[in-house]
């Protein structure tokens, strides 16, 4: 299994063409009541939309197998599975064995792991971020109770790019499009971008936005536990992430220290920063203003275009076509998983009492 978190651990299992795909959330207090309904509408901001997704659409109903009675939690770990129904297994992920697909993990899966299921990518799959939402639909609501709430939106995709400050109810509005933009043009041209990928035989990549409101000034831990540490650890393992910046990002380098730091003002007796360049988070804690940090997702590695790859079983250079069912682009379906992460990764230091 694949372990995130100390205290509020979360562990994953599955794979993609295996029965199920799963995870077990471990230090749940008991007697918590759960909004189910709330856990089936996270899965359903993670499945994918005709046009812009891949055609393989389950219906991702989590089935609560232990550690919850009449939607209440009884203090034992929660296991949580979620059935594979959708799957196709024609042996078309078999040529992957033979000829690697560029930008998947099937080369050093298969040279790594004796037995490699690489039907569907295996454990590397994109599926196995089902049960991620899940066990963070039940995190974000034990962070609601601290009036604590975390909201991500695509702020681009390919070159489309929202240019505009994104407010955390207009993130929250980003669950009303497909492309997960913050309003109609932005999501019409965004999902024009994905499907003019797709009619290429190709996939784009994009950048999701996360925000988090609610924490109090000092949360968060030091060193190898901070905040934006553990943040951008979790976030990192999320399939296809290429990067996550706080704040001003990079682009922070490019400016003095007198325009980067945020200074303190008091209003309505609350200390507040003027600006927000640090993205909420000094010294692995947070400062007061809303954590804002973006996760860079590349396009998808399986694209029907023919692309340069070896044969291992000849060890001569080869040329692959993918066929099959994929995403044109992961950051819209990503979004879900992003804000899913974060919530695992804040109950958890809200666990550890940071
Ligand atoms: C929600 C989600 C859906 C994904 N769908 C696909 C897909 O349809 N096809 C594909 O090749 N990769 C897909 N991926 C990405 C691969 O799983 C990922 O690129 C691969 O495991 C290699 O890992 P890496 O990109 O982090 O190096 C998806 C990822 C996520 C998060």
């Amino acid at each position: 299994m694949y372990c995130l978190g100390k205290k509020l651990r979360f562990s994953l299992f599955g794979k993609s063409h295996g029965p199920c795909v799963g995870g077990i959330l471990e230090g749940i207090p008991a007697g918590f009541r759960l909004d189910e309904a709330a856990v089936a509408a996270a899965m359903a901001r993670r499945r994918p939309t005709s046009g812009i997704g891949t055609d393989r659409v389950e219906a991702d109903r989590v089935e609560f197998v232990q550690g919850l009675r009449h939607s209440v939690t009884d203090g034992t770990p929660l296991l949580m599975i979620i059935r594979n129904q959708n799957v196709r297994d024609d042996g078309r992920y078999l040529t992957f064995a033979a000829t690697p697909r560029p930008g998947h993990a099937d080369l050093p899966a298969l040279l790594k792991f004796p037995g490699f299921d690489i039907r569907g990518g295996g454990q590397f799959s994109g599926r196995l971020t089902a049960p991620i939402v899940a066990a963070g639909a039940v995190a974000a609501q034990l962070l609601a109770e601290d009036n604590i709430r975390i909201a991500a939106f695509c702020r681009s995709i390919g070159p489309v790019a929202d240019p505009a400050p994104r407010t955390f109810a207009e993130a929250q509005g980003s669950t009303a499009f497909a492309s997960r933009a913050c309003n109609t043009e932005l999501d019409r041209e965004m999902q024009d971008c994905i499907k003019a990928a797709r009619a290429d035989g190709d996939s784009t990549g994009g950048v999701v936005e996360c925000l988090i409101e609610g924490l109090p000034i000092g949360f968060g831990g030091i060193w190898f536990e901070s905040l934006d540490a553990e943040l951008a650890a979790a976030v990192f393992a999320i399939p296809a992430c290429k990067g996550v910046e706080f704040g001003k990002g990079f682009a922070i380098t490019e400016m003095r220290g007198s325009e980067s730091n945020d200074d303190y003002r008091m209003q309505d007796g609350r200390i507040v920063t003027e600006s927000n360049n640090m993205g909420g988070i000094v010294g692995g804690m947070a400062d007061g203003a809303p954590v804002v940090f973006r996760a860079a997702f590349k396009p998808t590695p399986s694209i029907a275009k023919p692309q340069d790859t070896v044969n291992l079983q000849t060890a001569e250079n080869a040329e692959l076509q993918v066929k099959g069912r994929h995403d044109p682009c992961i950051a819209p379906r990503a979004a879900a998983v992003v804000e899913a992460v974060t919530a695992l990764v804040i109950a958890d230091q809200a666990a550890r009492g940071f």
